[in-house]
C-alpha cells in the first residue's frame, strides 16, 4: 500500500458528514506575485462552500460525523464574538437536524456595534441558535469549563449535548479535516512544479498541524509556515507541536512531523488577536485590487500581511510560495467602520 492509500485508508476509520464543495481550486495570483517579486499561487479554502465556506467546514465534517454518531441532538460550542468556527459549526449542527447553543467571548477589547451585531454575528441569529456570552476572552479553559456546564444542565433537561471545546484536552477531529486536506492538495500538484513553501493561518492550529501531518505522512516536505493569528510564536510554535503529537496518537502513529520541523511567524500579530494593524490592512486592500479577492481582518489578512514581510524581508523573494486562503470573509462587514 502506498503512504498515501495507507493515509486515506486510516482516515475513512472516522466517521464524518460531507458537505464541503471539494476539490477546492489552486490558481494563480499573478498580479500580487508580481508586487511581491515571488510566484505565489492560492488554495481557495474559502471556496469550501458550505454556510460561506473557509477552513472550518473541513474541521466540522469530523466532528458532527463524531457527534452523529454519538446520537447527539444538540451541539455546543464557544468561540470569539466573530468566530468562523462558531458560525460554521451552528450551520452544520441545523443542517444536520441539531439544536445548538453558542457561547461568544469577549477576546477584542474596544470592539464597536459592528462588531457586536454584523458578520457572523448576523448569520448566527439567522441560523436560530441559542447565543450565550462569556466575559473573558483569553481564558481558554474557564470557556471550556463554561460550556460543559451548559452541557450538564441541557443533559438534565433530558437533551444529548456534543461538546466542541477550545482547548487542547481532546483528540484534534478537527485537524483530520486537514490532513485529508493535504492529500487533496498532493492531487492537485501533481501537475504542477513543488512549491518552496505553504503559507497559512494558525490559531486552534487544527489547519496547521493537519496539513504538516498530512505532508509528511505522504512524504511531502515543503515548509509550512504558520502565521500566528491568536498567539505569540514561543506560545503558538509547542502548541502546534503538542496538536501533531495528538494526531499521530489518534491515527495510531508515530514522530510523523519532528518538532523542529513545525515553523511559525508572528511579525503580523501586533497589537493581537482580531486587531487590525497596518500590514493586514494592507493586505486585504492590495489582494482584493490586484486579484478581486477578499481576505479577513482576523485571520487570512494577517495571514497574507505576513506572507508580505517574509517577502520583502527576503526570506520568500523569488519563491514559488502557496497562500492557504482559510476563508473567514463574512468578518469583513463586522469591520466595516475599520476599513
Ligand atoms: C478564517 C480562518 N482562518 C484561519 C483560522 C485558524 O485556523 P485554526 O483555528 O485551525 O488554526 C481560523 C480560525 O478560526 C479562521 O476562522
Amino acid at each position: 500500500m502506498s503512504p498515501v492509500e495507507r493515509l486515506a485508508t486510516n482516515l475513512r476509520r472516522f466517521p464524518k458528514v460531507d458537505v464541503a464543495h471539494l476539490p477546492t481550486p489552486l490558481e494563480k495570483l499573478s498580479n500580487l506575485g508580481e508586487d511581491l517579486g515571488l510566484s505565489l499561487f492560492v488554495k481557495r479554502d474559502d471556496c469550501t462552500g458550505f454556510a460561506f465556506g473557509g477552513n472550518k467546514v473541513r474541521q466540522l465534517e469530523y466532528y458532527i460525523g463524531d457527534a452523529k454518531e454519538k446520537d447527539a441532538d444538540t451541539v455546543l460550542i464557544t468561540g470569539a464574538v466573530q468566530s468562523n468556527f462558531v458560525r460554521t459549526a451552528a450551520a452544520m449542527a441545523r443542517r444536520f437536524g441539531m439544536q445548538c447553543h453558542i457561547q461568544l467571548e469577549e477576546r477584542v477589547s474596544g470592539a464597536g456595534d459592528l462588531y457586536r451585531s454584523n458578520g457572523n454575528v448576523l448569520l448566527d441569529r439567522l441560523l436560530g441558535v441559542t447565543i450565550h456570552t462569556f466575559p473573558v476572552g483569553g481564558d481558554e479553559s474557564g470557556a471550556d469549563k463554561a460550556l460543559y456546564k451548559l452541557a450538564d444542565d441541557l443533559r438534565e433537561q433530558g437533551h444529548r449535548p456534543y461538546v466542541i471545546t477550545l482547548g487542547t484536552d481532546h483528540p484534534p477531529l478537527g485537524a483530520l479535516g486537514y490532513v485529508e486536506a493535504a492529500l487533496e492538495y498532493n492531487a492537485q500538484r501533481q501537475d504542477l512544479d513543488a512549491f518552496d513553501a505553504i503559507v497559512v493561518g494558525s490559531g486552534s492550529a487544527s489547519t496547521h498541524s493537519g496539513l504538516l501531518y498530512g505532508l509528511r505522512a505522504i512524504g511531502d516536505q515543503t515548509p509550512v509556515i504558520g502565521i500566528c493569528v491568536r498567539r505569540a510564536a514561543s506560545l503558538q510554535k509547542p502548541r502546534v507541536e503538542g496538536r501533531v503529537d495528538d494526531i499521530d496518537d489518534l491515527l495510531g502513529t508515530n514522530d510523523t512531523v519532528q518538532h523542529g520541523d513545525v515553523r511559525v511567524f508572528d511579525g503580523a500579530l501586533t497589537p493581537g488577536y482580531g486587531k487590525l494593524n497596518d500590514i493586514t490592512r494592507r493586505a486585504i486592500l492590495d489582494t482584493a485590487g490586484r486579484e478581486g479577492l477578499f481576505l479577513d481582518p482576523t485571520y487570512t489578512g494577517k495571514v497574507m500581511g505576513g506572507l508580505m514581510m517574509l517577502a520583502e524581508s527576503g526570506e520568500l523573494s523569488g519563491k514559488r510560495v502557496l497562500f492557504w486562503h482559510t476563508g473567514g470573509q463574512p468578518g469583513l462587514f463586522a469591520y466595516a467602520d475599520q476599513l
